[in-house]
């Protein structure tokens, strides 16, 4: 199945003291999904939102709030990102014994259910859970930080991952150093949603960002 090629960008990158207003400003920009990373300093090396502030943008756009949860233990959050708002909920694998009961709760609470993994982690982590997950969110830096630099080996892991796949209708996502550059790569190597933070949010208008957008979005299309 063919997805359409998305741009998510991650509000991460984005200015903190006025976010209702830069998300409402990169989907006017031609955002498709908002990104929202989700940090807690002890999965990964830094902390950044809750569900309190992402209940608070809620009110600032219909788009899809995709929430990637860098959190361990998330099971006990999960309801509580659910109900501020979020569409998909995307676990990592690495980050509890029980992926499969995460993604359970997920789908339990109505949501979109995605994994992640890290770079590290092979693909074959995803191959018994492949039938209850909608979206797999592929690290190509490791998780914590913006402004990082695309690891090139995971454009085989997303090769594979598009093969394991098949023809179930799940999105591929990639997240980390995603730019001009890099978009082309992923999207030919079989992935159709992509993050981007730094690469986005640079200008600080609407006009700035729908050509970065735009940037992001044209060698991916043309790279499928
Ligand atoms: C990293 C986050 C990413 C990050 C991407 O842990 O998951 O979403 O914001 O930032 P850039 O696009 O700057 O690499
Ligand atoms: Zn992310």
């Amino acid at each position: 199945m063919t997805h359409p090629i998305r741009i998510a960008p991650s509000i991460l990158a984005a200015n903190f003291s006025k976010l209702g207003q830069e998300v409402r400003d990169v989907v006017d920009a031609g955002a498709d999904w908002i990104h929202l990373d989700v940090m807690d300093g002890h999965f990964v090396p830094n902390i950044t939102f809750g569900p309190d502030v992402i209940k608070s943008l809620r009110s600032y756009t219909d788009a899809t709030f995709d929430c990637h949860l860098m959190i361990a233990p998330a099971d006990p959050f999960l309801e509580a990102f659910a109900k501020a708002g979020c569409d998909i909920l995307t676990v990592h694998a690495e980050a509890g014994p029980h992926l499969h009961r995460s993604l359970q709760t997920v789908k339990a609470l109505g949501k979109k259910a995605g994994v992640s993994l890290n770079p590290a982690t092979p693909e074959r982590a995803l191959e018994y859970v492949l039938d209850s997950v909608d979206l797999i969110l592929v690290m190509t830096v490791n998780p914590g930080f913006g402004g990082q630099k695309f690891i090139s080996a995971m454009e085989e892991k997303i090769r594979r991952i598009k093969a394991m796949v098949g023809d179930r209708p799940i999105e591929i996502e990639v997240d980390g150093g995603v730019t001009p550059e890099t978009a082309g790569i992923v999207a030919a190597a079989g992935a159709n949603v992509l993050v981007a933070g730094s690469a986005i949010f640079k200008g600080g208008s609407i006009e700035a960002y729908r050509t970065a957008i735009g940037a992001i979005r044209k060698p991916a299309e043309k790279g499928r």
